[in-house]
């Protein structure tokens, strides 16, 4: 028996995860999502209007077919959501963006899975843990965003008995070898606040070698494989419960200093009940916020690159002033104060 949600010990208490127990944890996600998603007997794929591209690429590499339903920008669902798609024949894939909790959202995703609706629940940014609100048929992991590890992936399903055992081969051994060395240059950069030269330098280095690879292969799914299993004995090893609460501190901390006018929601309840990959904020110039952190030696993350509004581009606009600040379970109280400092002084020159 597969469970997909954590399992839960003596006091509440979560030590080790079910999830990543029993589950075959791949280089990526979206690899672990397109094997899940091979031989499914639905060809439909109802997905948000806002998504990444490792959500994006697995079902248009399947032929699924592909809808989306608008994201509102506190990422509420449509009022008529799934609208005249029918539960038999189509999936419905459910972003927790950047982490965030939506109770709203989650009320009318379990009442459609009681009407029969196949529901997959995607926490790649965030991670189990005991007081998750869990409702879907099949949830999505991507351990590489949020514990500082490389690489690290998965989909976990009550009907997943499907043991996939992987050929080596060199292209996902190239992956790996890319991706321990973009390890650093996420929001969640498994590295305390570092001086501004040595971060520098780094991210200028790196990025050139990573740009150069990742051309090579191709959206990553062509380089699928199992995630090293050293990593996957980290993962399996790590208390997901402490890391999600340290990280929930974080943000809440985030969320009672930095200046009201910078949230991207107004609802404290959406960043404090589960993990967040980066406190998001709003902002009319990411990248030029992001040089003046980087000058501080913060490490935040815009996501200009690697998401897509599907729809309508009237929305990209606002989408496009997001920014990750740094929530990770590295950061001391120190850290969280300078962040702080920092960035309300960016809003007051501004
Ligand atoms: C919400 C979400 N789901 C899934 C993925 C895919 O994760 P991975 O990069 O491990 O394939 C990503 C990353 O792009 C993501 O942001």
């Amino acid at each position: 028996m597969i469970y997909h949600k954590p399992l839960k010990i003596k006091d509440g208490d979560l030590i080790k995860s079910a999830t990543v127990e029993n589950n075959q944890i791949f280089i990526l996600a979206r690899q672990a999502v397109y094997y899940f998603f091979k031989n499914s007997e639905k060809r439909r794929i109802l997905l948000p209007g806002y998504l990444p591209e490792g959500v994006y690429f697995p079902f248009s590499e399947l032929g699924f077919k592909k809808m989306y339903y608008a994201v509102g920008s506190d990422f509420s669902l449509p009022d008529d959501f799934p609208g005249s798609r029918s539960a038999d024949d189509t999936i419905i894939y459910y972003i927790h963006h950047f982490g965030l909790y939506n109770q709203k959202n989650i009320d009318k995703l379990k009442q459609l899975k009681s009407q029969g609706y196949y529901i997959v629940e995607d926490r790649a940014l965030t991670l189990p843990s005991a007081d998750a609100d869990y409702f879907g048929d099949a949830t999505v992991y991507s351990y590489n965003k949020m514990l500082g590890v490389p690489h690290g992936g998965t989909i976990i399903s009550d009907i997943n008995t499907e043991d996939y055992s992987l050929e080596k081969n060199s292209a996902a051994e190239e992956l790996k070898s890319y991706l321990s060395l973009r390890m650093n240059l996420f929001c969640r950069s498994g590295i305390k606040l570092m001086p501004q030269l040595f971060f520098r330098l780094y991210n200028k280095i790196a990025w050139k070698f990573i740009n150069r690879k990742a051309n090579n292969l191709s959206h990553w799914l062509p380089a699928t494989g199992l995630a090293d299993s050293a990593i996957v004995h980290l993962i399996q090893n790590l208390d997901f419960q402490s890391i999600s609460e340290k990280i929930i501190y974080n943000a809440g901390y985030l969320f009672d200093n930095i200046r009201p006018v910078l949230r991207l929601v107004p609802d404290r309840r959406m960043y404090t009940r589960q993990a967040i990959t980066g406190f998001p904020i709003i902002v009319d110039d990411p990248q030029d916020l992001q040089k003046y952190l980087m000058k501080n030696g913060i490490h935040g993350f815009s996501l200009r690159q690697g998401w897509r509004p599907a729809q309508n581009a009237s929305k990209w606009d606002y989408f496009d002033k997001h920014f990750l600040l740094p929530v990770h379970n590295d950061l001391s109280k120190k850290d969280l104060k300078k962040i702080v400092r920092v960035v309300n002084a960016y809003k007051n020159a501004r």
